[in-house]
């Protein structure tokens, strides 16, 4: 009976939840895609799933670390100082923290397992009434997590998902399959491979192998080029397409630079026309730009995507990255501050998507935000305008 009230609560609360904020963001659809398995479980899991995701989810809500008002700390783990993202990240959630009257301890790891794990020991032993993690490796964090469980506080994954942790209460990241499909869908229409005869040749870069974020990320953009790679318009010469050969440990602009070498020394020295490069992120579309600089002489390639670090927004200016997708981290950092909030006060947290992120514990119930598309003609408005950068870091 209780349980079925609080469920109708929660309904309401999650409908009303989805018509605000965060640009309003949407469900990602389910992700077909042959290399991305957790995305297939958690569509085909979903339904079996939901009921459980909401009882798991009342019983989070009911047990908040430490109820009542505003005030207390908040652990927040972030993963690099490396990336601009994360800086940023890192920043606004400790100034929107900070805004909200809390206490923060922010700490960033330097792409390293052990020492993330350490600090979010620090974190629940000095006191953190909650904890909010952008892990390096989702699979790594099960152990400390259960420490946090058991001395109950609230674990919010942050951007990327914690894999197999049921400590995780809640997830606030963008729609990262929509990441993918808009990267994808801008290489169909820049190629016009609806149309156009072709063949193009395609090479693909995504992200770190132990970021659940990057499975969707290629997910989303392999779903929409996949059939005209069957076709045969698309090509990708290096023979590079599942998930496993295509990714970048840690993200390593050096990595994606030297694999781009060797793929162009390969296959492109010869003048072969290279016609788009899918890029998952900024620091991966930067080394492939770098490595194009220094290589390849052919027509410049159509070169996708992600976070509008400033050194790609600079690229994109001079016709050296095509587009990028712009994720605005401080609506990510206020849409966790109301999680946050809501966990301490002990109302219910904002959600809008509660079927698509299984950690392999369950679904998590989740808040997405929408990625936005960038490029030259609309930079301005979107980054400038908006306050996100002045001019002058864009010099
Ligand atoms: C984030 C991206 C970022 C990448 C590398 C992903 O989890 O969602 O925005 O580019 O990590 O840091």
């Amino acid at each position: 009976m209780k349980r079925k009230l609080l469920g109708t609560v929660l309904s309401v609360a999650m409908v009303a939840s989805m018509l605000v904020g965060c640009g309003g963001g949407s469900a990602a659809p389910a992700n077909d895609a042959a290399d991305a398995p957790k995305e297939e479980a958690a569509a085909t899991e979903a339904a079996a799933t939901e009921a459980a995701a909401d009882t798991a989810k009342e019983e989070k809500a009911e047990t908040p670390a430490a109820a009542g008002g505003a005030g207390g700390k908040v652990g927040v783990a972030m993963p690099t100082k490396d990336l601009q993202r994360w800086n940023q990240d890192g920043l606004n959630m400790e100034a929107q923290l900070k805004e909200a009257g809390y206490d923060v301890d922010l700490q960033y790891a330097s792409n390293d397992i052990a020492t993330q794990v350490s600090q979010i020991e620090n974190m629940i032993s000095s006191g953190a009434q909650v904890l909010v993690v952008a892990s390096i490796d989702g699979d790594s964090l099960g152990t400390v997590l259960a420490q946090a469980k058991e001395a109950n506080i609230p674990v919010i994954a942050y951007d990327r998902l914690i894999m197999n942790s049921d400590a995780v209460s809640y997830y606030a990241t963008f729609d990262n399959y929509m990441v993918g499909t808009k990267q994808g869908e801008y290489i169909k229409e820049k190629l016009d491979l609806d149309n156009a005869a072709g063949p193009f040749n395609l090479e693909i870069f995504t992200g770190d192998p132990g970021d659940n974020n990057a499975r969707f990320f290629y997910g989303g953009a392999i779903d929409v080029l996949k059939p005209y790679i069957d076709e045969g318009k698309l090509v990708v010469k290096s023979g590079q397409v599942d998930f496993d050969n295509v990714a970048t440990a840690n993200w390593a602009t050096e990595a994606a630079q030297s694999r781009m070498d060797a793929i162009i020394s390969a296959n492109y020295a010869d003048g072969t026309k290279l016609d788009a490069v899918l890029c998952s992120n900024d620091s991966t579309a930067l080394g492939v730009t770098n490595s194009l600089e220094a290589n390849y002489t052919g027509e410049w390639p159509i070169i996708t995507g992600q976070d509008c670090d400033v050194a790609n927004v600079k690229n994109m200016i001079a016709d050296k990255q095509s587009m990028s997708i712009f994720k605005d981290t401080r609506d990510l950092a206020a849409k966790t501050v109301e999680m946050v909030d809501a966990i301490m006060k002990g109302s219910e947290a904002p959600v809008n998507d509660t079927e698509t992120y299984d950690n392999g514990t369950g679904v998590i119930p989740s808040y997405l935000c929408e990625p936005v598309f960038a490029d030259k003609s609309n930079y301005k408005e979107l980054l400038i305008d908006s306050g996100y950068y002045t001019e002058e870091d864009l010099k």
